[in-house]
């Protein structure tokens, strides 16, 4: 077995997911850590910790994007870069986002350990605001490295709290200018990303990694409706305009829009705010949020243009609006990665298949940037954005020497 991957130790990195999973603990298992919050600081300040006994120097960019960054021999050379997100799901669980930063610093730790000396520096990042549970979209971290948004256009995005996220960005940064500051954007040599797969086909198989070939695409929508308060026991029906009912009606007619016999197709509508919320006034406002994925471009584009058009049909008494919120299109992986990671999974004896994610992830948006991928780890039952998300500490051990082995290759002896 390479000196590195064996280097790496399941206890350590199960220790660590646990230490990080008292952060943010809700009853079942659970974390409900948001981006951006005390306890979002607490847990990059106890992995600060850990990366500084490693000996990885941490700096952070102007997006919050946090990096530990173990040099190579060549200093010119461009980085290997490996990462995940910290914040979870308001009920989320214990793995999804941490364990992709915790395999890669126990990746670093295994690397230092093993006296390995890759040529290329290799980094770990944090991405802020994978999630998008606080402020919606997801992944604005990533996106703003890479170019694809402005961390500027999420500004005037509000928590359900109110606060915006400028000020809660703003907030964060200044409780941690002792970090080191680093431009925002790079140019790295490739990206690997190690997650839970958040579904249940590896487990169903029996295999221990999957390949990951890529990711489908999402869509996020707003829908608005504005109708008039009134009282429940005296205004008649038909004089009424209803936005509960409204959104009823838009719902019933997404769902005939969104319909697909082969289910492949994933439409939810997650989040529902109704004003008053009363039970005796007619609601004046209700918004929900469509959150729309498929992996083939053609019908991503042509089922998301479609859905202003169908909720402004279907609604009868209220005003409409209908706001875009997140838009990533379907993305293929790099040869060049998915062929280390397959290799490395041979090497490390495990049994792997090739997938692709219904899940984004930060990754989505280093595409553009590197050679790309990603390494599945199977979770019981499949199940994720639930505290009883959970992989076994063998099943995250395999996955991480997996990703230490072809960050190995990656960096170069
Ligand atoms: C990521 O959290 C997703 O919703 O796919
Ligand atoms: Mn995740
Ligand atoms: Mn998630």
């Amino acid at each position: 077995m390479n000196m590195a991957a064996a280097a790496v130790d399941e206890q350590r990195q199960w220790g660590r997911m646990m230490a990080m999973a008292q952060i943010g603990a809700i009853p079942g298992d659970g974390v409900n850590r948001a981006c951006l919050t005390a306890l979002d600081r607490q847990a990059r300040r106890l992995l600060i910790d850990w990366a500084n006994e490693v000996g990885a120097a941490v700096s952070v960019d102007t997006a919050a994007n946090l990096w530990l960054r173990l040099e190579g021999t060549d200093p010119r050379a461009a980085a290997v870069v490996t990462g995940s997100h910290m914040d979870t799901q308001p009920n989320g669980g214990r793995f999804d986002g941490i364990y992709g930063v915790i395999a890669g610093l126990e990746a670093l730790t295994a690397l230092q350990q093993s006296g390995a000396k890759p040529r290329r520096p290799v980094e770990v990042v944090a991405w802020t605001n994978e999630e998008g549970g606080r402020f919606a979209p997801g992944c604005m971290g990533s996106m703003a490295w890479s170019g694809f948004r402005r961390i500027e256009e999420f500004a005037d995005v509000v928590d359900p709290d109110g606060v915006r996220f400028a000020e809660a960005l703003a907030a964060h940064l200044a409780a941690e200018t002792d970090l080191p500051r680093r431009p925002l954007g790079s140019r790295p040599h490739a990206y690997v990303e190690a997650h839970i797969e958040q579904g249940p086909r590896l487990e169903a198989e029996r295999l221990d990694i999957g390949v990951v070939t890529g990711i489908q695409g999402s869509r996020w929508f707003t829908v608005t409706l504005t109708g008039e308060t009134a009282h429940a026991g005296t205004t008649p029906l038909a004089l009424r305009r209803d936005a509960v009912q409204d959104m009823v009606r838009a719902i019933k007619a997404l769902n005939a829009l969104m319909h697909d016999p082969m289910d492949v197709l994933r439409f939810t509508v997650g989040r529902v705010v109704v004003e008053p919320n009363t039970s005796n006034s007619v609601a004046d406002k209700a918004s929900f949020t469509i959150d729309f994925r498929h992996p083939d471009k053609h019908v991503l584009l042509a089922r998301g243009d479609a859905v202003a058009g169908v909720v402004q049909a279907a609604v009868r008494d209220a005003g409409v609006t209908v706001r875009e919120t997140f838009h990533a299109l379907p993305v293929e992986f790099s040869p060049l990665v998915i062929e280390a990671v397959a290799r490395a999974a041979i090497e490390q004896n495990c049994r792997q298949m090739r997938l692709p994610s219904g899940a984004f992830h930060d990754a989505q948006f280093v595409v553009p940037v590197c050679p790309t991928g990603m390494i599945f780890v199977p979770c019981r039952g499949g199940v994720s954005h639930n505290p009883a998300e959970f992989s076994e500490p063998s099943q995250l051990a395999a996955g991480t020497r997996v990703l230490t082995q072809a960050l190995l290759e990656l960096a170069g002896r």
